[in-house]
């Protein structure tokens, strides 16, 4: 399977602009599957819940959304790309996947990150898992990536391959990945943007580029530089990820103790 991502610099605000970068980078890939970073059509840093609003699509019929499965159409190409989705007054931080036969998944960002919290509701849709032609895929948002529950969940669920649309800006998440590949003996695609924003006054936001590919070993297949605008697509092989020991008799999620892990207790429940 070619996988990779597109890792560039979305203009705030201009969703065509960005849609149009999108469609030459999409089939210039000649990919089975593609990642785009977290909000690419839109841009990150909104100042107001109206701007939020202005660039919201509806799933499946707003006309970003049509575009991009007529990408999928075209090229044969599943596309993961972030997205504003709008149901009815709420909004999410949101991925959608697309493929030759339209809209094949949404995930809506669970752990929303700083300013993300003012405009933005936690996502409500869990940790799917979507089949694709030799694969089993999921996503997770960016700042999922601190949590490793995401990425179990995911893993739990089925999924070969973790799509991880992303804007990051702290410096952690790309070394953490590995790990979290490691953990769970998966594929991770992480494409996150270049460039910087600053809006409305607010501190600049620089976005750390190093978009990757991680295999179910933590072996990084590849990283792009921090600030390179381009697409890079390889060849997997999904099916290792079926493969969950790491020695002859240690299957990690066999191995798993879930009757021992304390996860009942909240942080403003802890003693000591
Ligand atoms: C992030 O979640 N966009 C850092």
């Amino acid at each position: 399977m070619r996988a990779g991502v597109f890792q560039f610099n979305p203009v705030f605000g201009d969703k065509k602009a960005n849609l149009d970068k999108i469609e030459q980078a999409v089939l210039k890939a000649e990919a089975d599957i593609i990642v785009l970073p977290e909000l690419c059509l839109s841009g990150y840093q909104f100042t107001s819940i109206d701007e939020v609003a202005a660039l919201s699509d509806k799933i499946p019929e707003s006309e970003s959304i049509k575009r991009l499965a007529g990408i999928s159409e075209k090229t044969g190409t599943y596309i993961a790309a972030g997205f504003i989705e709008q149901q009815g007054d709420k909004f999410y931080n949101a991925s959608v996947l697309t493929g030759p036969e339209g809209v094949a998944g949404v995930y809506r960002k669970v752990h929303l990150f700083f300013e993300e919290k003012e405009f933005f509701t936690p996502g409500d849709l869990g940790f799917p898992v979507f089949s694709i032609p030799g694969a089993k895929v999921g996503m997770m948002i960016c700042f999922d990536w601190l949590f490793p529950e995401a990425a179990r969940s995911l893993t739990l669920n089925g999924a070969d391959i973790i799509l991880h649309p992303a804007n990051l800006v702290l410096p952690y998440c790309q070394q953490a990945m590995i790990t979290r590949c490691i953990e769970n003996r998966v594929f991770a695609v992480t494409a996150n943007r270049t460039g910087r924003e600053k809006r409305g006054g607010k501190p600049e936001l620089k976005f750390t580029g190093e978009s990757q590919i991680v295999d179910p070993k933590g072996n990084l297949l590849f990283r792009l530089g921090k600030e390179t605008e381009s697409v890079q697509i390889i060849e997997i092989d999904p099916s290792i990820a079926g493969n969950k020991m790491i020695t002859d008799i240690n299957d990690i999620f066999m191995d798993r103790r879930p009757d021992v892990y304390t996860n009942q207790v909240q942080r403003d429940e802890r003693t000591g």
